[in-house]
């Protein structure tokens, strides 16, 4: 077992989360909150997509988000693009680090990004040809690599390949979707174990979605397998327009509970986490949901700050 000393958390809230939220939060409220993480201390934060807003509406503001963030020095501020046309819209709005993103099943390719894998893989040569050459970072996504809500069970084998198909594209780093959430521990840790063959530990992220309330359980998994990038959505907002039924990402203000519990450093400020979840749940009407938000703001209510 060899334990990270650090976890850098990759905060989706802003895009992940909200791409999903029926009660969307305006461009204002965004800004605000992207502004609220960069000083609970994220240092990534993806804050928007440059997708067609007729697939998801609520990405349509990510121009005006970027625009109106107060950018911190330090804090990477990535957007993820679908095509050509989307990183050429990023690029224009200022975005600095990008994000591509494919599929480990075929129906989920179609159903997100309406073309094969193969296609998606093609698709995205320019895009990272062109960012590298302007000197911005690429992470790749892939998505339903523990199960996917159409084919069923997802090969390892082909997650493996398809992530190292990714490196060899210009990908710096690539994140494991576990898209419906519905990996337990010992497949994330054989996923992992299968990519880590082909990709290099340090450049893999995990991204589990906690609808079956396996997250904490699989990150803790592949955590000791040396993982040290997770990715995490701040009150665990959202879900995934093309999975239908599937939650949030796993929490950022559980996920930091635990790595500060077992002594695992992220540089984030749990109390003004939570804070900026609340800021946020606040302007769509909701209470907080996740476990570790909904537990300190049951503290702070009883003993509201002086
Ligand atoms: P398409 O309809 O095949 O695109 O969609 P097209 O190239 O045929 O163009 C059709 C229209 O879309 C045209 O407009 C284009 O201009 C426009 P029209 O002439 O009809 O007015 N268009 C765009 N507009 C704005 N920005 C663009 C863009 N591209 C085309 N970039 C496309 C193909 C990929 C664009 C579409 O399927 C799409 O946007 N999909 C994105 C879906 C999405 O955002 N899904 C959620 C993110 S992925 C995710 O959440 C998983 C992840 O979290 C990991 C995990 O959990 O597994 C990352
Ligand atoms: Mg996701």
């Amino acid at each position: 077992m060899s334990l990270p000393n650090r976890v850098r958390i990759v905060e989706v809230g802003p895009r992940d989360g909200l791409q999903n939220e029926q009660a969307p939060l305006g461009t204002a409220q965004k800004i605000r909150l992207i502004d609220d993480l960069a000083a609970a201390g994220l240092t990534d934060i993806e804050v928007g997509a440059f997708v067609s807003p007729k697939w998801v509406p609520q990405m349509a503001d990510s121009a005006a988000v970027l625009a109106g963030i107060n950018r911190r020095a330090g804090v990477r501020y990535p957007v993820l693009v679908p095509n050509l046309q989307g990183f050429e819209a990023a690029l224009a709005a200022g975005a600095r680090e990008i994000a591509i993103f494919a599929a480990a099943s075929e129906t989920f390719s179609q159903k997100n990004t309406n073309c094969s894998v193969a296609e998606s893989l093609k698709r995205f040569e320019p895009v990272v040809a062109r960012a590298r050459a302007a000197g911005i970072p690429v992470r790749g996504y892939l998505s339903c690599v523990l199960g996917c809500p159409y084919e069923g069970a997802v090969d390892p084998a082909r997650v493996a390949a398809l992530a190292a198909a990714l490196i060899s594209l210009g990908c710096n780093e690539i994140s494991l979707g576990d898209t419906i959430g519905v990996g337990t521990p010992l497949a994330a840790r054989r996923l992992v174990e299968t990519v880590a063959a082909r990709v290099p530990m340090s450049q893999i992220a995990a991204h589990f979605h906690d609808t079956y309330g396996q997250a904490l359980a699989n990150l803790h998994a592949v955590l000791e397998l040396g993982i040290a990038v997770i990715d995490a959505s701040v009150a665990g907002l959202g879900g995934c327009p093309y999975a239908p039924g599937a939650s949030g990402n796993v929490a950022t203000e559980d996920v930091v509970y635990m790595l500060h519990g077992m002594g695992i450093e992220t540089g984030i400020d749990l109390d003004a986490l939570a804070q900026a979840g609340w800021c946020a749940l606040d302007h769509m009407g909701r209470a907080p949901d996740a476990r570790v938000s909904r537990a300190l703001r049951h503290k702070h209510l009883k003993q509201p700050p002086k």
